[in-house]
């Protein structure tokens, strides 16, 4: 008799989320001194995407778990948890999952935070499928998500130019056939901390008058280390968790690397002697998204009709920690028929009006509960 496959997390929902805003090369060289033809060259980056008033990693994170919410026609209540990787959360307290989950009406699901630079989104894949297959969860919502135009020093040149904003959301269940994660690693080194960091706002180095007269608050690279770093650790990732998975490097169809910079994804193409072709990318469009990049990638993938059914597919990060991680899954989601899809849709907006209202009535509460206080106080 065959044994059974053991317990596995499986993709059935998928979602992004991008600010409006453009930002182009030629936008950056009137702000700073660089040229179109500079970052082109050495990154491979055309444009990204910039946050506007009001739009928070929350807020896209939000609207990336909506619509993968959508894709799979769940129901946010029946979500067990939700991991948001981010390293620009929006406040340091509380977490951002878990303004997400209110945001969501997701009453029934534990919420937190992870933090591995842009290795975060596949750190947290890994820990969803892990809390899948130990059992204990069902559904499990993972978010990347990152405003890092809030953290980038926009005098600064040699950082400006790379990163841009987005969220991308995937939400996980069991598999019940023959897809879903074949095989993951995670890894970190923290000796390389200092190549990539923002120094202040933490215990550290809290945030005082001194630390922002400094422009300690924004985000430090040691860009020549980084590469080679990423053009080391890239091609290694691919080939342990392939190798783990059982996968020869000829049988994976599509590579969803983290989207830092043309020249480390061909490179790693190179030494892994696989083709570029089978790597997607779209940083040209957005930059460096962090957390976000390979999320969103992995969408954008799905919705150009880049992935089938039956490929096997390798996620892979690498970011600040120093910190890498990677996942092989094999695409086989079963057909599902969504009957009454236009119900669920509007109960599900229902419950996100209800979230909103709900949200906007305790902060009234709140605030006129304070000032009732005051008033009384004031009044002895
Ligand atoms: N425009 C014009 N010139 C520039 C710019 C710019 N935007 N930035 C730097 N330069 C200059 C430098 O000042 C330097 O000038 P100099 O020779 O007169 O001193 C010259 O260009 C070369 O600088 P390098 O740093 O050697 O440029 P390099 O070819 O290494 O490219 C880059 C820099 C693109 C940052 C590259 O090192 C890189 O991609 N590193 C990895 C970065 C990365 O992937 N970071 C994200 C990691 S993931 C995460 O967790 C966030």
């Amino acid at each position: 008799m065959a044994e059974a496959r053991p317990r596995c997390g499986e993709v059935v929902g998928w979602g992004m989320s991008v600010p409006e805003r453009v930002l182009s090369n030629d936008d950056l060289a009137a702000m700073v001194d660089t040229s179109d033809q500079w970052i082109r060259s050495r990154t491979g980056i055309s444009t990204r995407r910039v946050a506007g008033a009001g739009e928070t990693t929350a807020t896209l994170a939000t609207q990336a778990a909506r619509n993968a919410l959508e894709v799979a026609d769940a129901d946010p209540r029946d979500v067990d948890l939700i991991l948001v990787a981010t390293s620009t959360p929006d406040h340091p307290m509380p977490s951002t999952a878990c303004l997400v989950q209110n945001a969501l009406g997701a009453i029934h699901a534990g919420a937190v935070d992870l933090n591995a630079g842009c290795s975060g989104f596949v750190y947290g894949l890994v820990m969803g499928h892990q809390a899948i297959a130990s059992g204990e969860h069902d559904l499990v919502l993972v978010i990347g998500a990152d405003t890092m135009s809030r953290v980038v020093d926009w005098g600064d040149r040699s950082t400006c130019v790379l990163f841009g904003d987005g969220a991308g959301a995937v939400l996980l269940r069991p598999s019940h056939g023959d897809g879903g994660v074949l095989g993951t690693i995670l890894g970190a080194d923290g000796a390389g901390a200092e190549l990539l960091r923002i120094p202040a706002g933490g215990s550290a180095l809290p945030a005082s008058g001194e630390t922002v007269a400094k422009r300690q608050h924004f985000l430090g690279m040691d860009g020549r280390q980084v590469y080679r770093f990423a053009t080391r650790v890239l091609p290694e990732s691919i080939r342990q968790v392939a190798a783990k998975s059982g996968l020869a490097l000829d049988e994976i169809d599509w590579v969803i690397p983290h989207q830092a910079n043309m020249r480390i994804i061909e490179t790693a193409a190179k030494r892994c002697k696989m083709p570029t072709e089978r790597f997607y990318l779209n940083l040209e469009r957005f930059g460096n998204t962090s957390a976000a990049s390979v999320p969103i990638a992995l969408c954008e993938a799905l919705e150009q009709g880049c992935i089938q059914d039956g490929d096997n597919v390798l996620l892979v990060g690498f970011g600040a920690g120093l910190t890498w991680a990677a996942a092989a899954l094999r695409w086989a989601p079963e057909a599902e028929e969504h009957r009454g899809a236009w119900l669920h849709r509007w109960l599900r907006n229902l419950l996100y009006s209800w979230a909103r209202a709900r949200t906007r009535l305790r902060h009234l509460y709140n605030t006129t509960f304070v000032r009732l206080i005051r008033w009384t106080q004031r009044s002895e």
